[in-house]
């Protein structure tokens, strides 16, 4: 049976990638931004194929390389200014326009079909409090279907909750699900179906992790996180923090040997939580994991039940990374980001298997 050809876009450290490999697709194409994702990259598909089709650099000034006529275009364009954390820029943005960049090139590249991921905030673009609040961008949903069936595509979109599909982790994506206008798939079967595989809790993931690759790597706590990091209960975070008793708070503290601590914040002699901006949450778990995201160091999870936050391996294999996939980076926080930028590997193997019923089926 020959291989299915793929065409990758914003390809980060290749969670997509993987999914697809694994259900024996043929990567033809990948490109990629950051110098440390593609070295990720390639350190970990390098191990399994040639992987020179990987073009570094912006996608930019790639768009007339890319292979024409591939089986598949996936992608998982940036999604800062579309993100309800970010800054809600969308179309207004550059970063946000690519999306918009990869939809007009379809009409070049010709790919059969494509599969975009993006965040759920794309969905609902008006703050929805006060949806007349001056300066709000238009919503970019309307403008991107509008230029899919421009270049001659059909979409479907729908939002998935990851841990339905056994991934350990509460993560809520996006698919589109796009196919050229006229071919006869029907696009709904395309998604793949709930899988009620339970997904497992923290402390049923951590605890199957082999103990030699726990806690090699993690980032360094700033100075808020390594104080109050030791003082949060399972499930907690800073918030959590500002609505105890300044008595509840001395008792935490003293418990952990941090009461004499000169670096604790104080305003008027009491103990100050600081501005949300700087967030640390201490994983529960008795829970699925919580979206594993990555703000430059400023939202830190905190390991269940030893007092750091958790690791590189920790987070990868939340997000379903096989423990030889391994990341690389001139810094923790470029390893943390490849990571939580990426799809599951797991859910997008299922995205592709689900495709690959379809392809086979036409054979
Ligand atoms: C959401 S991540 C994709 C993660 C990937 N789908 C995965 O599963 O690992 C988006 C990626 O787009 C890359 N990127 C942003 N702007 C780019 C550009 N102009 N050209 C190429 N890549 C870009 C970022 O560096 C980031 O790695």
């Amino acid at each position: 049976m020959r291989k299915f050809k793929v065409v990758s876009l914003f390809t980060g450290a290749g969670g997509l990638d993987l999914g697809f490999v694994r259900a024996g697709f043929d990567i033809v194409f990948a490109s990629e931004l950051e110098s440390s994702a593609c070295e990720t990259y390639r350190l970990n598909f390098g191990k399994l194929h040639d992987i020179s089709y990987l073009k570094e650099g912006d996608v930019n000034h790639f768009w007339d390389e890319i292979p024409k006529h591939p089986d598949i275009l996936i992608g998982g364009p940036p999604c800062q200014s579309y993100s309800t954390a970010g800054p809600r820029t969308a179309l207004q943005s550059e970063n946000g326009r690519l999306f918009l960049k990869t939809i007009q090139n379809l009409q070049k590249i010709q790919p059969r079909f494509f599969i975009l991921e993006n965040v759920q905030g794309i969905l609902t673009f008006k703050d929805e409090k006060d949806p007349n609040k001056p300066d709000q961008p238009d919503n970019p949903l309307p403008i991107l279907l509008n230029a899919i069936k421009e270049v001659g595509y059909e979409v479907e979109y729908r939002l998935f909750d990851l841990s339905e599909f056994g991934i350990p982790q509460r993560r809520k994506r996006v698919i589109f699900f796009g196919k050229k206008i006229g071919d006869p798939t029907v696009l709904k079967r395309l998604f793949p179906k709930k899988i009620f595989a339970q997904a497992q809790t923290v402390d049923e993931l951590f605890k199957s992790i082999p103990g030699n690759l726990t806690g090699s790597e993690s980032i360094t706590p700033n100075v808020t996180q390594k104080i109050f990091g030791p003082i949060l209960a399972p499930g907690e975070n800073l918030e959590t923090l500002k609505k105890l008793s300044e008595v509840e708070l001395h008792k935490r503290l003293a418990e952990k040997g941090l009461m004499n601590d000169p670096k604790i914040p104080r305003e008027n002699g009491k103990i100050r939580i600081p501005q949300r901006g700087q967030d640390v949450q201490r994983l529960n778990p008795a829970k699925i994991a919580p979206t594993m995201s990555f703000n430059g160091g400023t939202n830190v999870h905190w390991h269940p039940w030893l007092d750091r936050a958790i690791s590189v391996r920790e987070a990868a294999t939340i997000q379903t990374f096989p423990y030889d996939f391994e990341f690389l980076g001139k810094n923790m926080e470029e390893k943390y980001h490849q990571i939580a930028n990426a799809v599951p590997p797991m859910f997008a193997e299922v995205l592709a298997r689900s495709l690959l019923t379809i392809l086979t089926e036409g054979k």
